[in-house]
């Protein structure tokens, strides 16, 4: 098969290895040279680090390698089956590229974007034949991480989207089909995770290093939220989700928080600046936690409850199937469990009550209940 992919930078890169390591044929391509040099020297790094872990031998590595062309000409795209466009996250710019795209390819190509915020209908609408457009999310680092969001457009055909699952399967990758909203599914269910622990903060219930220990230790997570941001960047991490909070029309459940606004007009944007919410130059203390296992148990229930309640409400409206809801936030996020499997084994009756609890003080709209729940409840439902 030939896949075409449209920017070399972080992303692009990282999907040309993959569909080159499942036997694609691939072009890859920038407008910018150094783009391409870069990726080309850093693909060498990788599968040479491969090649020492014993994970792949140098006739794997030469094969992967020959499987990729760099090229700065976009008509070497014309045999493609399947492109995936991964450049700069401006919707005029894509646009432009997608018309001219069309153009070259064959009719039944598929035309994909790895698009984290724009919807793909407003992508698809640039076609002529809207109907071949798909949304096809990878998360970074795109070879290590198992998941891959498949996002029809409203126009797209039900005939590309069973191709796109068949293809993403056979590069290994698990799929979840969501809809085309804001954020698809694990931008969307992880913003409590961010939220509402700064929130927590905001109100002086605990400091970073208190909530971080109390999402590890009591809730299993493998990196505390505090932690996370830092190492997604501050900001980064704050434009996700300002963008998904005006997406959803100002949603107060999507609300950003002054401190990271903060941090990131600081400059304090985590691990890639040396400082954000720690410290990470040579020699910095790492603050203690307050060890507090009653207060770590509000916190992590806090976080907990508003997580699931997302969930709960991605799957009322349809946005996915509960299977890949779950299997989204476990294998795009690595959390400990799928949220849903999570309200099973906490309860719904305790789903609902602790939620109503927060609501009850605070009547804000942030903390309403999804009628889901609410139902399943009444009903003595449970997901699974
Ligand atoms: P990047 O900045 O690392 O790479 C973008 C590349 O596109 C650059 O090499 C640039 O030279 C090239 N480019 C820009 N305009 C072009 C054009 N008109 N024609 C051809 N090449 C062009 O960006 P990154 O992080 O790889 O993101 C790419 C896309 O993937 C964006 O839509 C982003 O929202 C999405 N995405 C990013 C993730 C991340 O964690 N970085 C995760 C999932 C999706």
């Amino acid at each position: 098969m030939n896949v075409g992919i449209i920017g070399s930078g972080t992303m692009g890169s990282g999907i040309a290895q993959i569909a080159a390591t499942a036997g694609c044929a691939v072009q890859l391509y920038d407008t910018n040279q150094n783009a391409l040099n870069k990726a080309e020297l850093s693909l060498e790094k990788i599968l040479s680090r491969l090649i020492e872990k014993g994970r792949i031998d140098t006739e794997e590595k030469s094969r992967i390698q020959n499987n990729i062309s760099y090229t700065d000409t976009l008509d070497d795209l014309s045999n493609s089956n399947l492109t995936i466009e991964a450049i700069v996250e401006n919707l005029e710019i894509k646009k432009s590229v997608f018309s001219t795209l069309e153009d070259l390819v064959s009719s039944d190509c598929i035309i994909a974007s790895n698009t984290s915020s724009l919807s793909i209908a407003s992508i698809a609408a640039s076609l002529k034949n809207p109907e071949r457009c798909i949304g096809i999310h990878f998360f970074n680092p795109a070879p290590l991480m198992k998941l891959v969001e498949v996002i029809p457009a409203i126009q797209t055909s039900q005939k590309v989207v069973e191709k796109t699952i068949q293809i993403i399967t056979d590069w290994k990758k698990v799929v979840a089909v969501a809809k085309d909203t804001p954020g698809f599914i694990v931008n969307r269910v992880a913003r409590p995770f961010y939220g509402e622990s700064l929130k927590i903060y905001e109100e002086g219930i605990a400091d970073f290093a208190t909530i971080d220990w109390s999402l590890k230790k009591l809730g299993g997570f493998r990196m505390g939220p505090f932690e996370l941001m830092d190492f997604i960047g501050n900001d980064v991490n704050y434009t996700v989700t300002e963008t998904v909070f005006s997406a959803f029309y100002f949603d107060p459940r999507y609300k950003p928080a002054f401190t990271q606004k903060r941090f990131s007009e600081a400059g304090y944007l985590g691990r890639k600046s040396g400082k954000g919410y720690y410290d990470y130059a040579e020699g910095a203390v790492k603050p203690i936690p307050k060890t507090d296992e009653a207060l770590g148990e509000l916190i992590f229930e806090r976080v907990l409850v508003m997580l699931i309640n997302e969930a709960a409400d991605a799957l009322f409206l349809n946005i996915a199937s509960a299977e890949d809801i779950d299997n989204a936030m476990t294998k795009g996020v690595n959390y400990p469990k799928g949220l849903l499997a999570w309200a099973d084994e906490k309860g719904i009756d305790w789903c609902v009550t602790t939620i109503d609890k927060l609501y009850n003080e605070y009547h804000e709209d942030r903390y309403r209940c999804s009628p889901l729940l609410r139902k399943m409840k009444r009903e003595h439902k449970t997901f699974f």
